[in-house]
């Protein structure tokens, strides 16, 4: 499921905290997808979560996020907007390859999944499995293309350790890729919606008024770091 697909199936309502039911019926389309019950019986004990962050904004800050990842990490949406998404990761130990897949993700949009120590709001260590791709929704006045990061969240904390056995790890990505198309209609309106509010506010000086938006918004190609099918190798 790489690269651009048709948003054409996918919901149109424009509110991200309307995500939830979007989210809940990929999870329902999956069951039916042939994977083995045990790891589909795990997966859906997994609370998936959506957030968005603009790599325009100076450090890459969320812009919105679901019901799910409130739920996911105990945190208020009105304390994390305006945040990069690092709090999650503070003070636990991340590998210099993990960091470094992060960052490139979320300047370049490419394709990064990894499990991640993270904390909740109050203290609790989870296992986080983390799936960043950007969104290109359309294009600038000035010719540039307009993206933004999405990020897909689970709790994988049941299986003790970030070494997720080979299967369960692409069944996780699977299910990354169709959340992901599922939610890409609503996903396009909410940034572009986002985009027009940063430029009427003035942040960065208008440069992005005037947006014009792809028919069908694209996925960013390629992945952050050159290993990364490492991820899906073990
Ligand atoms: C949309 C989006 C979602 C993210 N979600 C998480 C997350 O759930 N957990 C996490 O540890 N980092 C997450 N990150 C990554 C951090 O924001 C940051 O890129 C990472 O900590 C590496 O950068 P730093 O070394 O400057 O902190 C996310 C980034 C983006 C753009």
């Amino acid at each position: 499921m790489e690269g651009a697909s048709s948003a054409s199936d996918a919901p149109q309502d424009a509110d991200l905290h309307d995500l939830q039911p979007h989210i809940d019926a990929a999870l329902e389309r999956i069951t039916v997808d042939g994977i083995r019950s045990v790891v589909v019986r795990s997966i859906h004990d997994c609370h998936f979560s959506v957030s968005i962050a603009d790599p325009q904004l100076p450090d890459i800050p969320l812009v919105a996020v679901s019901e799910g990842f409130c739920e996911l990490t105990g945190y208020d949406r009105e304390t994390i907007l305006g945040q990069n998404c690092r709090f999650l990761n503070e003070g636990r130990e991340i590998k210099s390859s993990d960091r470094e897949g992060m960052r490139i993700s979320a300047k370049t949009g490419k394709h990064f999944c990894g499990v991640l120590n993270n904390l909740k709001a109050d203290g609790t260590p989870f296992l986080n499995l983390l799936d960043m791709r950007g969104l290109s929704v359309g294009c600038t006045a000035a010719g540039e293309e307009r993206f933004f990061i999405i990020g897909i969240q689970a709790d994988v904390s049941e299986q003790g350790s970030a070494d997720l056995p080979l299967e369960h790890k692409m069944q996780m990505q699977h299910i990354a890729n169709v959340i992901r198309d599922e939610l890409m209609a609503s996903l396009q309106q909410v940034a572009i919606v986002t985009a027009e509010g940063s430029a009427a506010a003035g942040v960065l000086g208008g440069v992005l008024g005037n947006i014009t938006p792809y028919e069908d918004p694209k996925w960013i190609l390629g992945e952050a770091l050159e290993n990364q099918m490492n991820f899906l190798g073990g």
